[in-house]
C-alpha cells in the first residue's frame, strides 16, 4: 500500500479495465456522458484505500480479499434518488386498474396471495408506497364486495385470507438498511398526503416512522439484478429508474429475467424515461391516462 498524497492518474487502459469490471459485476454501463462521475468515484475509493495506482486498485477488486471493497465501490456508483408516490399516473394505473384485475382474477382462482417486487428499491419509499396502495385496493374491493364474515377488531391492514408480500431489493446495503429502518425526514415526505401520514406514520422526534403493521408487509433483501437467480412468482414487478443505467444488451437480459420472475399474466413497470419498446416481444403494453405498464404475454419459449 502506498501513502502518497499525489492524485494518481487514471490511464485509458485502467479506465477500460474498471469499466468492464463494473459492467460485469452489476450491469451498470458508463458511457462518455458518465465517465466523469465514474472517474470521480474511483479517485475517492483509491484515496480511501490508500493505494497509489488504479491498476493496484483493480487488482484488489478482483482478489478474494477485495470483495468488500468491490461492494463499496458499487454502492458508490449507484444513484439512489427516489420518493414516495413517484410517477402518480403509473401508480394510478397500478392501483385502480391492475390491482383490481389481479384481485378479481385471484379471488376467482381462490388464490389469496399477492406478491409485488420493488427491484432497485433504494431507500424503500417505492416499496412502502406500493404496500399502501395494495391495502387501499383490497379495502375498496371488499367495500363493494363485502366478505360474508365480520373481520376481527382492530381490522387488520390486509383482510384474511389474503397474504400480501412486498419484496424490496437493491444492490446497496446502505439503502437497504435505511429502508428497513423506515424513518424519513420532512423533505422526503412532500408527496405523502395528510391521509396517508395519519394512517401509516408515527412522528418520532423530527422524523416520520413507518408504522409497524405496514413495515411488516415489506421485506428488504439484497439482490443484484445482474445475477441469474432472482425472486420468482411475482404478480407485479416495479423496476423503475434502474434499467436506464444499463446498456441495451443488459436491458434485454434483464427483461428476459423479469419475464421468468413473473406469474402468468403478471405486470412489469419501468421508469418514466424507460421503455420495453424494441427490446422484447414477450410483453404487451398497457396504457391508461398517461400511465404505462407491460403485461407478460404467454408465448411458447
Ligand atoms: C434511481 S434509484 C430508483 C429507486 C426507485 N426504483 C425509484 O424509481 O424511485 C436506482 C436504484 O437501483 C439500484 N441498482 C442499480 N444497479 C443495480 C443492480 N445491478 N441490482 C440491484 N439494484 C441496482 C441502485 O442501488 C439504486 O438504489
Amino acid at each position: 500500500m502506498g501513502t502518497s498524497s499525489i492524485t494518481a492518474q487514471l490511464t485509458e487502459s485502467e479506465l477500460k479495465l474498471l469499466q468492464a469490471l463494473v459492467y460485469q459485476e452489476c450491469g451498470m454501463h458508463f458511457d462518455e456522458r458518465r465517465t466523469h462521475f465514474l472517474q470521480d468515484r474511483l479517485q475517492r475509493r483509491l484515496k480511501e484505500c490508500q493505494l497509489d495506482s488504479f491498476y493496484s486498485y483493480y487488482r484488489l477488486l478482483i482478489s478474494k480479499e477485495g470483495k468488500r471493497e468491490l461492494a463499496r465501490l458499487l454502492e458508490n456508483l449507484t444513484v439512489n434518488e427516489t420518493s414516495f408516490f413517484r410517477n402518480k399516473a403509473q401508480l394510478e394505473l397500478f392501483h385502480k386498474h391492475i390491482l383490481e384485475v389481479l384481485i378479481h382474477r385471484k379471488q376467482q382462482q381462490r388464490d389469496y396471495s399477492l406478491r409485488i417486487w420493488s427491484a432497485g428499491c433504494s431507500t424503500g419509499q417505492e416499496a412502502y408506497t406500493l404496500a399502501m396502495l395494495v391495502i387501499d385496493a383490497l379495502s375498496y374491493y371488499y367495500l363493494r364486495n363485502p366478505l360474508p364474515v365480520d373481520l376481527p377488531l382492530p381490522k387488520p391492514l390486509v383482510p384474511p385470507p389474503w397474504r400480501v408480500e412486498v419484496l424490496a431489493s437493491d444492490i446497496s446495503y446502505s439503502v437497504l438498511r435505511a429502508g428497513q429502518e423506515g424513518t424519513y425526514g420532512e423533505n422526503q415526505m412532500s408527496m405523502v398526503d395528510y391521509g396517508y401520514r395519519l394512517r401509516y406514520f408515527d412522528k418520532v422526534a423530527e422524523r416520520y416512522a413507518i408504522k409497524k403493521p405496514l413495515k411488516e408487509m415489506v421485506h428488504f433483501d439484497f439482490h443484484n439484478l445482474k445475477t441469474e437467480y432472482l425472486p420468482q412468482r411475482n404478480d407485479v414487478i416495479f423496476c423503475r429508474n434502474v434499467m436506464m443505467y444499463f446498456d441495451e444488451p443488459e436491458q434485454k437480459r434483464l427483461i428476459e429475467k423479469f419475464y421468468r420472475c413473473l406469474n402468468a399474466g403478471g405486470y412489469l413497470f419501468v421508469g418514466h424515461a424507460e421503455s420495453l419498446l424494441g427490446l422484447t416481444k414477450k410483453f404487451q403494453m398497457v396504457h391508461k391516462d398517461s400511465g404505462t405498464a407491460y403485461q407478460r404475454l404467454e408465448v411458447r419459449e
